[in-house]
C-alpha cells in the first residue's frame, strides 16, 4: 500500500464512525464535500449513508472494476460554497467537473494533490483569487476549463510546463498582466482561450507560434495591441483564429494565408489597416470572414471569389471600388455584409442566383444601379437591406416570390415606380421600410396578406391614393409612417383597430374627419400638414411652416396606446423630437465598448460576444420598447437580448428602470425568466435574458400552435405562472407587481414549463400605501387591463391578478383577450355572458380532451375569480397558487404521469422554494 493510500485510509477513517456500510470514498463524498456545499435543489439528494459505495450517485462514476470513484460531475447542480481539495483525496479521481454552480472560494494550492486528473473544468463559478501556479503539476492534465469566474492576477508562468495539456481556457475572468510567453511551450495544445480578461495592453506573445498542434486560438478581447505576429503562420493546423475587440494594428499580416486549415477567421473591431493580404484564395478552406470594423482600406480583393465563403462581413471599413462580379461565383454565399464602407458600382446582377443568399446589407455606401432581380432565386433571401446608397429603377417584381423575405430596408436610395402588386405575397414580411425614394402610385391591393407586419415606412415618396381599409388587418403593425407623400381621401376609420407606438400621417393631402379614436389634440402632430383634415378638429389647420422643408429630419410623433378594457378607455402619447440622422455606426460601437455591463449572475456567456451578435437578422420578435434577438453564441449558448431604444428608455425611466432592472436582476425564482445582465448606454439599452425556446404563450397559444399544448401542460403553465407571480407579490421585499402579465409574457422552456418574463414596466413598489402606486402613466396592454384602470391610474397587486385571471380565461378558451369576434366586448365578458347564455362548455376550447372537462371548469372558475370586477373579489396570487394546486390535488397523481406533468410533491417542493430559499437571495 502506497504512502498516499495510507493516509487517505487514515484521514477518512474518522469520519467513518457515522457510517455503517458506506465505504471510505462514499463517505468522504457525504461528510465532507456534500456537508460544505448548501443545496437548494436537493441536487445531491441520492448522496446517503445507506448505499455501499457512492458510485450510484448523482454526479459520481466509479471505475468498473475497481469500484473507486473516477469521476465526478456536478456541473449546473446549483451548489452553493467552498471548493473542497478533499475530493483530491480520491485516489482515482481523473475527471472533476463542479461547472456552473455558486463556488465563491478562492482555489487553494493543495488542488495539486489531484494528481491523477485530467479533466478539471470549475467554469462558470464565482471563483476569487490568483490561480494557483501548482496547477501545473497535476502531470495528466488533458483539460483545464476555469473559464466565467473572478480570477484575478495573472496567469502563472508555470503553465508553460504542462506537457500534456490540450485544451486552456480562461475566458471571462479578471486576469490581468500579459500573456506570458512560456504558453507557447505547452506543445500539445489544441485551444487556447483566453478571451475577455482584464490584460495590460500587450502584444500577442510571438512564440504562440510554436503552437503548431493548435486548432482554436481565441484572444479576442484581451487588450492586445500591436500587430498580429507572423509567426502564427506556422499554425497549419489552426481552424478558427479570433482574435475580434482588441486594439491590434498593422496590415494583416501576409503570411496568415500559410493557415491551410483555417476556417474562420474573426478579426473584427480592431485597428487594423492597410490592404487586404495578396494570396487570400490560398486558404480554400476558409468559411467565414469577419473583418468589419477595422480601418481597412483598397478594393475588395478578386482573390476571395475563387473561394467557398459561407459569409463574408466587411462592414465598417473604408473599403471603395466595385464589389467584384466573381462574388457570385461563392456557390454557398449565405451571408454578405458590407455597410458602411464607400464601395460603388452596382451589385452583380447575378448576386443570389447561385447561392442560398440570406442577408444582404450593403447600406451606407456608394452603390448605384438597379436591385439585381435573381437575389431570391433560391429563395432564401430574409434580409434586404440597401439603404442609405444611389440605387435607382424598380423594386424588382421577381422578389414577390421570396416567400422568406422578413426584413426590407431600402431608404434614401432614387427607387422609382411602384410597390410590385406580387409583393403583396410576402407573408413573411415584418419591416418595409422604403422611406426616402422615389416611389410613386398606390399602396398595393391585398396588404392584407401582410399578416406579420410590424413596421411600414413608406414616408417621403410620391405615393398617391387612398389609404386602403385594410391597412387595419395589419394586426401586428406597431410602427405606421406615411408622411411626406401624396395620400389622399379620408383616414380609414378600421385604422382604429391597430395597436400602434408610431403613427405619422403627416404632410399629404387627406381629408375629412379623424376618426374618433384619434380626434384627441394629443394626436395632433401626427396629422399636420394634411390641408383637408380640418372637418371637426379645427386645431389641425394651422400652419405647419418649416416643417415640409426638413422633411424627415424633425418633429416625428410615437404614440403609446397602451389601455383599452372592451373598448379603449385610455390612450396616452408622447412625442419626441428625432433626428433621423442615425448615430455613425462607429460611433455607437465606440459607446458600446466605452460602457460596462451589469451584470446580475455569474454568465456562462462572453458579453462582448454578444454586442457582435445583434445583427438585424437575428430578430425574433419585435414591439413597442424594441427588438428581440436570438443570439447564439460560440459556445452554443443562447440567450435573448431585449434591445430598448432611447425613446422606450426614456419612458421607461419614468418608473425608475434603472433600480428596478437591478432589483429584477437579483432574482432566482424557477418560474421567472432570469435577465442575466443589463446594460445601458446613451443610445439603447440592453437586456440580456435566458432564452426561452418555445417563444411565448401568446404565440403558442393564437399562432396556430395551440395543438402542442394539451390540457395538462396548460395546467402546468397556469400553475408555473401563478407561482411566479406569487413569488414576486408576497416573496420579494420589497414587493414587485408586473404590470402587464399576459400570455406573451409568460414564456415557455424547452419542457414547456413557464416562466414569468419581460418587466418592462414593472414596478418596485417602495412604500406602497393602502391604495397602491399612482402610476405617471397607464401601464399594460389591452384586454388585459383591470377595469378599475378606467377611473384610477392606482394599480397594486390586484391588477396583476385580473390580468393573470385573462390568462387563464386564454388558456381554457384558446381565444385571444381581443378576438374580434367579441365585438365590443373583451374575453372576460365574452365568457361570463356566454357561460350566462348557453353554458360553461361553450366556452371550453374544443380541441381540449373531455376526459379533463372536470378540471378544466374548476380551474375556469378560478379564472373568473381574478378576473371580478371588484379589485378586492380577487384572491391574492398566494391563494390563487392554493386553489390551482388544490385542483390537481383532487386527481390521482399517477394520472398524469407520462404526460409530462410533475408530480404532485413536486409542487410542494416548489411552493417552499419560493417562501425560503430565494428571498435571502434577493434582499
Ligand atoms: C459562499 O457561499 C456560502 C453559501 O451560500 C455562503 O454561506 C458564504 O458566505 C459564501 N462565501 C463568500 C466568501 O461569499
Ligand atoms: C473524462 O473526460 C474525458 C473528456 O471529456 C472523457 O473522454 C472521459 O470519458 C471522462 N472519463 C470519465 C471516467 O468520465
Ligand atoms: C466544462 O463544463 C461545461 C458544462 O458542462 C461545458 O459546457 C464545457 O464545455 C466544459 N469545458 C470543457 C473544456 O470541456
Ligand atoms: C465577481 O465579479 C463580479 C463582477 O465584477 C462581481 O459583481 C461579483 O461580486 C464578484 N463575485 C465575487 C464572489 O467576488
Ligand atoms: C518559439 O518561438 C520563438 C519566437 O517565435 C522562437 O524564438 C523560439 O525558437 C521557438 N521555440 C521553439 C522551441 O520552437
Ligand atoms: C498559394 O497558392 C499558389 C498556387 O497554388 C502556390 O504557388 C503558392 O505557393 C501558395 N502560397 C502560399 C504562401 O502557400
Ligand atoms: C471571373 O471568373 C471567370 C471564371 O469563372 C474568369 O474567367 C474571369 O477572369 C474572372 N474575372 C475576373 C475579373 O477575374
Amino acid at each position: 500500500m502506497s504512502q498516499t493510500r495510507f493516509l487517505f485510509l487514515v484521514f477518512c477513517s474518522t469520519y467513518f464512525h457515522l457510517t455503517h456500510s458506506l465505504n471510505l470514498e462514499g463517505g468522504l463524498l457525504l461528510q465532507q464535500v456534500k456537508h460544505s456545499l448548501t443545496d437548494p435543489s436537493q441536487s445531491l439528494s441520492s448522496w446517503n449513508d445507506q448505499d455501499d459505495t457512492p458510485c450510484n450517485w448523482a454526479g459520481i462514476k466509479c471505475d468498473p472494476s475497481t469500484r473507486r470513484v473516477n469521476s465526478v460531475d456536478l456541473s449546473n447542480f446549483q451548489l452553493e460554497g467552498p471548493f473542497s481539495t478533499l475530493l483530491c483525496r480520491l485516489p482515482s479521481l481523473s475527471n472533476l467537473s463542479l461547472s456552473n454552480n455558486f463556488i465563491n472560494s478562492s482555489l487553494s494550492v493543495d488542488i495539486s494533490r489531484c494528481r491523477n486528473l485530467k479533466l478539471l473544468n470549475l467554469s462558470q463559478n464565482l471563483i476569487v483569487g490568483r490561480i494557483p501556479d501548482t496547477l501545473s503539476r497535476i502531470p495528466n492534465l488533458r483539460i483545464l476549463d476555469l473559464s466565467g469566474n473572478n480570477f484575478s492576477g495573472e496567469i502563472p508562468a508555470s503553465f508553460g510546463e504542462f506537457r500534456r495539456l490540450k485544451t486552456l481556457n480562461l475566458v471571462n475572468n479578471f486576469l490581468n498582466g500579459s500573456i506570458p510567453i512560456s504558453l507557447g511551450n505547452i506543445s500539445r495544445l489544441k485551444e487556447l482561450r483566453l478571451a475577455c480578461n482584464s490584460f495590460s495592453p500587450s502584444q500577442i506573445p510571438s512564440q504562440l507560434g510554436n503552437l503548431t498542434s493548435l486548432e482554436v486560438l481565441y484572444l479576442s478581447g484581451c487588450n492586445l495591441k500591436g500587430s498580429i505576429p507572423d509567426s502564427l503562420s506556422r499554425l497549419t493546423r489552426l481552424q478558427n483564429l479570433e482574435l475580434s475587440y482588441n486594439k491590434l494594428t498593422g496590415s494583416i499580416p501576409n503570411s496568415l494565408i500559410e493557415l491551410k486549415s483555417i476556417l474562420q477567421i474573426q478579426l473584427y473591431q480592431n485597428s487594423l489597416s492597410g490592404e487586404l493580404p495578396s494570396g487570400l484564395s490560398n486558404l480554400t478552406k476558409l468559411l467565414r470572414f469577419d473583418i468589419s470594423k477595422n480601418e481597412l482600406i483598397g478594393t475588395i480583393p478578386e482573390e476571395l471569389c475563387g473561394l467557398q465563403l459561407e459569409s463574408l462581413k466587411l462592414s465598417e471599413n473604408r473599403f471603395e471600388g466595385s464589389l467584384p462580379t466573381n462574388i457570385t461565383r461563392s456557390t454557398n454565399l449565405y451571408e454578405l455584409k458590407l455597410f458602411n464602407n464607400k464601395i460603388t458600382g452596382s451589385l452583380p446582377s447575378e448576386l443570389g442566383k447561385n447561392s442560398p443568399l440570406q442577408i444582404l446589407d450593403v447600406s451606407y455606401n456608394g452603390f448605384s444601379g438597379d436591385i439585381p432581380s435573381h437575389l431570391c432565386e433560391n429563395g432564401a433571401l430574409t434580409d434586404l437591406i440597401l439603404s442609405y446608397n444611389s440605387f435607382s429603377g424598380e423594386i424588382p417584381e421577381s422578389l414577390g416570390k421570396c416567400q422568406s423575405l422578413y426584413r426590407v430596408r431600402l431608404t434614401h436610395n432614387n427607387i422609382s415606380g411602384t410597390i410590385p402588386w406580387t409583393w403583396v405575397k410576402l407573408v413573411e414580411l415584418d419591416t418595409l421600410d422604403l422611406n426616402d425614394n422615389e416611389l410613386s402610385g398606390d399602396i398595393p391591393v391585398g396588404i392584407q396578406g401582410w399578416k406579420k407586419l410590424t413596421e411600414l415606412n413608406l414616408a417621403n415618396n410620391r405615393f398617391s391614393g387612398e389609404i386602403p381599409d385594410e391597412i387595419g388587418s395589419l394586426l401586428v403593425l406597431n410602427y405606421l409612417d406615411l408622411s411626406g407623400n401624396n395620400f389622399s381621401g379620408e383616414i380609414p376609420p378600421e385604422m382604429q383597430n391597430l395597436k400602434l407606438n408610431f403613427l405619422n400621417l403627416s404632410n399629404n393631402r387627406l381629408s375629412g374627419d379623424l376618426p374618433p379614436l384619434y380626434a384627441n389634440r394629443n394626436y395632433r402632430n401626427c396629422f399636420v400638414g394634411n390641408p383637408g383634415l380640418c372637418g371637426n378638429f379645427p386645431d389641425l389647420c394651422p400652419r405647419v411652416g418649416g416643417s415640409k422643408k426638413q422633411g424627415n429630419f424633425w418633429i416625428l410623433l410615437a404614440i403609446f396606446v397602451t389601455a383599452g378594457i372592451g373598448l379603449i378607455v385610455g390612450i396616452v402619447l408622447f412625442c419626441w423630437k428625432y433626428r433621423a440622422v442615425k448615430k455613425n455606426k462607429k460611433e455607437i460601437a465606440r459607446e458600446i465598448a466605452m460602457s460596462p455591463w451589469k451584470e446580475f449572475h455569474n454568465l456562462p456567456f462572453n458579453v462582448l460576444e454578444i454586442m457582435d451578435c445583434l445583427d438585424e437578422n437575428n430578430v425574433i420578435g419585435s414591439g413597442g420598447s424594441g427588438e428581440v434577438y436570438k443570439v447564439v453564441l460560440s459556445k452554443g449558448e443562447t440567450v435573448a437580448v431585449k434591445k430598448l431604444y432611447r425613446g422606450g428608455g426614456e419612458i421607461s425611466d419614468k418608473y425608475g428602470f434603472k433600480a428596478e432592472v437591478e432589483t429584477l436582476g437579483k432574482i432566482r425564482h424557477k418560474n421567472i425568466v432570469r435577465l442575466w445582465c443589463c446594460y445601458d448606454t446613451v443610445d439603447c439599452k440592453l437586456l440580456v435574458y435566458e432564452y426561452m425556446p418555445n417563444g411565448s404563450l401568446g404565440d403558442l397559444l393564437h399562432g396556430g400552435k395551440g395543438g402542442l399544448l394539451d390540457w395538462p401542460k396548460r395546467y402546468q403553465i397556469a400553475l408555473d405562472a401563478a407561482l411566479g407571480l406569487s413569488y414576486l407579490h408576497h416573496d420579494c421585499v420589497p414587493p414587485i407587481f408586473h404590470r402587464d402579465v399576459k400570455s406573451n409574457n409568460i414564456l415557455i422552456d424547452g419542457e414547456f414549463r413557464a416562466r414569468v418574463g419581460d418587466f418592462g414596466v414593472a414596478k418596485v413598489v417602495a412604500v406602497a400605501g393602502p391604495g397602491g402606486v399612482s402610476m405617471s402613466a397607464i401601464a399594460g396592454t389591452p384586454g388585459y387591463i383591470a377595469p378599475e384602470y378606467a377611473y384610477t391610474l392606482r394599480v397594486n397587486e390586484k391588477s396583476d391578478i385580473y390580468s393573470f385571471g385573462v390568462v387563464i380565461l386564454e388558456l381554457v378558451t384558446g381565444r385571444r383577450p381581443n378576438d374580434p369576434d367579441f365585438g365590443e366586448k373583451d374575453l372576460v365578458k365574452w365568457v361570463s355572458t356566454t357561460i350566462d347564455q348557453k353554458g360553461i362548455d361553450h366556452v371550453i376550447e374544443d380541441t381540449l380532451e373531455s376526459k379533463y372537462k372536470e378540471e378544466i371548469r374548476k380551474i375556469l372558475k378560478i379564472g373568473l375569480r381574478c378576473t371580478a370586477a371588484l379589485p378586492i373579489n380577487r384572491p391574492p396570487m398566494e391563494e390563487v397558487v392554493k386553489l390551482l394546486q388544490g385542483v390537481s390535488a383532487d386527481k390521482s397523481p399517477t394520472e398524469f404521469t407520462g404526460m409530462g406533468r410533475a408530480p404532485l410533491n413536486y409542487y410542494q417542493g416548489e411552493a417552499s422554494d419560493q417562501a425560503g430559499k430565494f428571498s435571502p437571495d434577493y434582499q
